[in-house]
């Protein structure tokens, strides 16, 4: 397929400004200069300005881990996507199961968020995933079509080059329990399916759909190598610059 890879590496709350910057220093000097795989770095907001400083003049992209819908006002604690775009952040992760899960963000809100993303070329990575319970009891499929319609309400087939879903599976996240390469395939490859329900054929077959849960170098080779898994939204893993490296060497 014409799909890039996308390795994106998810911070979460770790790294001040100054050991962001440090991080994005070994980032760059290792893979900063590829092109054959999109590569994103998503620090906190404190340190988006130092590391977006530090990634300017490579192949390295910025991402956001979240970001409110409106553009400005009164919303104490928030940031909005201008605010996102004037330090050059190309990317913004959307509806991550820990925004969910202890922050209250719903379907609706999601699709808030990727709509004004969109509106402000910001592209969305927005996550999806069932939790152990909903996967035992044989209900991945319905959980995923729930959320993934949810985010996706009046996205048109446009979007496709720029939007990203990442499917993470909540009891991968962390816990070094990967899913296997098959089952993950098997989830990305009906994603794929409800999304030509949603866009067209044509455009879902542009969209990347990455993997995500305790993805590290020992397991990124046998999860790409599926038809549908087009990159990872790597937690731990992205805090050491070696296995974020070799990640990005494994998309090569
Ligand atoms: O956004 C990243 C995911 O939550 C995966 O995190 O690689 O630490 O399991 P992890």
């Amino acid at each position: 397929s014409a799909r890039k890879y996308l390795i994106a590496g998810n911070w979460k709350m770790n790294l001040n400004s100054a050991e962001g910057a440090e991080l994005a220093k070994d980032v760059v000097s290792l893979v900063g200069a590829q092109t054959d795989v999109t590569v994103c770095v998503c620090p906190t907001f404190t340190a988006l300005e130092s590391v977006s400083q530090v990634v300017n003049n490579s192949n390295i992209q910025l991402g956001a881990q979240n970001m409110h819908f409106e553009a400005s006002g009164a919303y104490t604690g928030e940031i909005s996507a201008e605010m996102l775009r004037h330090l050059f952040t190309n990317f913004v992760i959307l509806g991550h199961s820990e925004r969910r899960e202890y922050f209250g963000e719903t379907d609706a809100i999601v699709n808030k968020k990727t709509l004004a993303a969109l509106a402000a070329n910001l592209k969305p990575i927005v996550c999806v995933g069932e939790t152990l319970e909903e996967r035992e009891a044989g209900k991945v499929n319905e959980v995923i079509k729930t959320q993934l319609e949810g985010a996706l309400v009046g996205v048109e087939a446009d979007a496709a080059d720029a939007l990203v879903i990442a499917y993470e599976p909540v009891w991968a996240i962390g816990t070094g329990k990967t899913a296997t390469p098959e089952m993950a395939e098997e989830v990305h490859a009906e994603i794929r399916c409800m999304l030509a329900g949603l866009i067209g054929e044509e455009a879902a077959d542009k969209v990347r759909i990455l993997y995500g849960g305790s993805m590290k170098p020992e397991n990124a080779d046998d999860l790409l190598a599926q038809k549908n898994i087009d990159g990872g939204l790597i937690g731990g893993a992205a805090l050491k610059a070696n296995s974020f490296a070799a990640l990005v060497e494994s998309a090569q």
